[in-house]
């Protein structure tokens, strides 16, 4: 039988292996120059003064939310569809979570949906680049004026806004390091700022609360490990060739489903990463069923995402949010990463549309 066609996988060559190895012979696994090499490379690239590498993106947006205070009686403006560990964030920091609909077409929460639900208590904004897909940063930062934007680029390494790299648009923007994103450290993440006082409040979030030898904030352990900063410094030197081969393969694939299936559009001017490549299904297609007859003939495939509104953690919450909820419960992510080859792709779309036409 043919090898399955994975939904994502890392791209680990011998420069990986070598710069985990040589980290292990040093016997500095901690917090040392490599850590912030990372964070100097990735900071430069993305154009931002300071960047504070965290143990994933979870933790970045933590520590984002806690080095802008926010806490009990707060609002903060989520996108409802996404992974849950935004609204989580704000959950764990004490706050109220305002979910927010997104755009059918684009997946992200607009300007216009941002502005309007803001009220008297609300803190901070997240934003989120959805699958590597850029919001409309320019509109929202115009909507939302003076309010503190979390971005939520965890995603979005690599893509562009109209104006300007992913990772720009908020006083903090958080990045992730997983696997299933641009760039993996294994586990990791990034907080970037231009603001030093932010910066110095992350870096002491970080590292159990400590400031000049002393422990001045009852804070965890969010820090990165040298061996995860090298295998990032290591994956930096593929970014080009990771991110062409991205939008290579998501050009093949919305050329061939053109027509047949919903997918999702970036703005006019705007470039994405295509972390991941999603489709919706059309109406009475069980999302589990299709899954599986896409396993049989050789394809992996996977929920695309959730209306976090709607999940056990935020039971309880009555709102409807009918686009995100669409988007939940029709979508399907289907295999991108960048070593596939144009004919895995040729495969995957014939086998969609194979299972869709029986
Ligand atoms: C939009 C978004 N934010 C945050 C995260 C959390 O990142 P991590 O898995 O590194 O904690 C993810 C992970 O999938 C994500 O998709």
């Amino acid at each position: 039988m043919r090898t399955l066609i994975r939904l994502a996988k890392p791209w680990i060559g011998e420069d990986e292996r070598r710069a985990v190895a040589d980290v292990l012979e040093s016997g500095q696994l901690v917090q040392g120059a490599l850590v912030e090499r990372l964070e100097q490379a990735i900071a430069a690239l993305v154009g931002r003064k300071h960047g504070v590498a965290v143990s994933s993106g979870t933790s970045a947006l933590q520590l984002a939310l806690k080095a802008l205070q926010v806490g009990p009686g707060d609002d903060v403006l989520c996108p409802a569809l996404s992974w849950p560990s935004p609204a989580h964030a704000v959950r764990a920091a004490g706050a109220r979570v305002r979910f927010i609909d997104i755009d059918p077409h684009e997946w992200n929460s607009g300007a216009e949906a941002l502005r309007e639900a803001r009220t008297g208590s609300t803190k901070a904004a997240i934003v989120i680049d959805q699958f590597g897909n850029p919001a409309h940063a320019q509109e929202i930062r115009e909507a939302l004026g003076s309010l503190p934007i979390i971005e939520d680029a965890a995603c979005a390494l690599g893509s562009r806004f109209v104006n300007g790299p992913c990772g720009s648009l908020g006083v903090v923007s958080c990045l992730s390091f997983h696997p299933r994103k641009i760039l993996t450290t294994g586990e990791g993440g990034m907080c970037l700022t231009d603001d030093d006082a932010i910066a110095d409040k992350l870096r002491t979030l970080r590292n159990h609360g400590q400031l000049g030898g002393e422990f001045v904030v009852a804070a965890g352990n969010s820090r990165m490990t040298e061996i995860a900063a090298a295998l990032g410094l290591a994956q930096l030197q593929r970014l080009d060739e990771i991110l062409r081969r991205r939008r290579e393969l998501a050009a093949l694939y919305a050329k061939a489903l053109d027509g047949a299936l919903e997918i999702q559009l970036t703005p006019d001017g705007a470039e994405s990463n295509y972390q991941t490549f999603g489709v919706i299904l059309p109406q009475g297609f069980d999302r589990k069923s299709v899954c599986k007859k896409l396993h049989n003939r050789g394809i992996e495939a996977g929920v695309l995402s959730f209306a976090i509104h709607k999940l056990v953690s935020f039971a309880g919450s009555d709102i409807s949010l009918p686009i995100a909820e669409h988007i939940a419960s029709r979508g399907i992510a289907v295999p991108l990463f960048p070593q596939m080859r144009n004919v895995d792709v040729e495969e995957v779309v014939r086998a969609l549309l194979g299972v869709l036409d029986e």
